[in-house]
């Protein structure tokens, strides 16, 4: 059994950058091939021992707690008529009763903010956060593998991944001051530094494994960068007590928070389906190869 019952999903953005398709539904119900992006989250989580699932939602996400209800009208009708491929799909859906929990981020005041509001529900024991925007395809789940490392190292641990020196300003980024293997030690972090002040390229991807004394930070959290409350920040002023590790995850992640990163994602996940891969292939290698000049 894992040692880490309990995930936290920040739900609550608003997914400006995929409007008008965000303006009736919420980003995270936008799919990757046919699966919404939360889906894959939720299974990462379940893969790594999950067993309590609390979102941190908003306004307008309602299709969030529906899409993990049971659909009994539709299940019936595709039992009657025999559609088991679809009825599987579905499986996946399917949460055990009590698992879920929602609690409304009222005001977007960062993501320390919306990790804030799970205290109650996380209560007095270490809990992951899982950010759906990033979605990793690996061969073995990365909050899987962070769960496991977590097991020997404890404290904080966040997922990182090495990036160039001008993407730095887009993520936290550690200052690493001993690494081996996979983890990275680390004096602390900075939330989106401006590149010629990031003390590494090591960034911060959205998994996080963090010891309940996040909350007494939390709880005292002044604004940080972009003017919001900063996990971030949180963090590393708990360093000094719990201690922070980087885990370099096995795997490829996509930026699902932009249109870019979504597209390749589609891609890559698609190439992944046996029964659309061949075609794909054929597709995209078509409609990539160099344009011949008629003359
Ligand atoms: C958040 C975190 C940041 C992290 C990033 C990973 O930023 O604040 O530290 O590097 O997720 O995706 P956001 O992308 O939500 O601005």
């Amino acid at each position: 059994m894992s040692h880490i019952r309990k995930a936290v999903f920040p739900v609550a953005g608003m997914g400006t950058r995929f409007l008008p398709a965000t303006k009736s539904i919420p980003k995270e119900m936008l799919p990757l091939v046919d699966r919404p992006l939360i889906q894959y989250a939720v299974d990462e989580a379940r893969e790594a021992g999950i067993e309590e699932f609390i979102f941190v939602t908003a306004a307008g996400k309602g299709a969030l707690e529906d899409y993990f209800d049971t659909a009994a009208a539709l299940e019936q009708r595709l039992e009657q008529s025999g559609k088991k491929d679809a009825l599987n799909a579905l499986e996946r859906t399917r949460m055990p009763e009590g698992a879920l929990s929602f609690v409304r981020q009222n005001n977007p005041l960062g993501l320390g903010h919306a990790v804030r509001l799970a205290q109650k529900l996380v209560g007095d024991e270490a809990f992951a956060v899982i950010l759906p925007d990033d979605v990793i395809r690996a061969p073995r789940g990365a909050l899987s593998q962070m769960v496991d490392a977590h097991a020997s190292y404890r404290g904080h641990m966040v997922a990182s991944m090495d990036v160039t020196l001008a993407q730095t300003a887009s993520y936290g980024v550690l200052d690493v001051e001993a690494e081996n293997g996979r983890i990275a030690h680390a004096r602390g972090m900075v939330e989106k530094p401006r590149p010629d002040l990031a003390p590494s390229t090591r960034a911060v991807i959205g998994r996080y494994i963090l010891e309940p004394s996040i909350f007494e930070q939390l709880a005292n959290l002044g604004p940080g960068a972009g003017g919001e409350l900063q996990l971030t920040d949180a963090i590393n002023a708990d360093v000094k007590k719990a201690g922070v590790t980087g885990y370099r995850f096995e795997g490829e992640r996509f930026d699902c928070g932009s249109i870019l990163g979504f597209v390749q994602a589609t891609a890559a996940f698609a190439l992944d389906r046996p029964e659309l891969e061949g075609e794909l292939r054929t597709f995209l290698r078509e409609r990539t190869a160099p344009l011949r000049m008629v003359a």
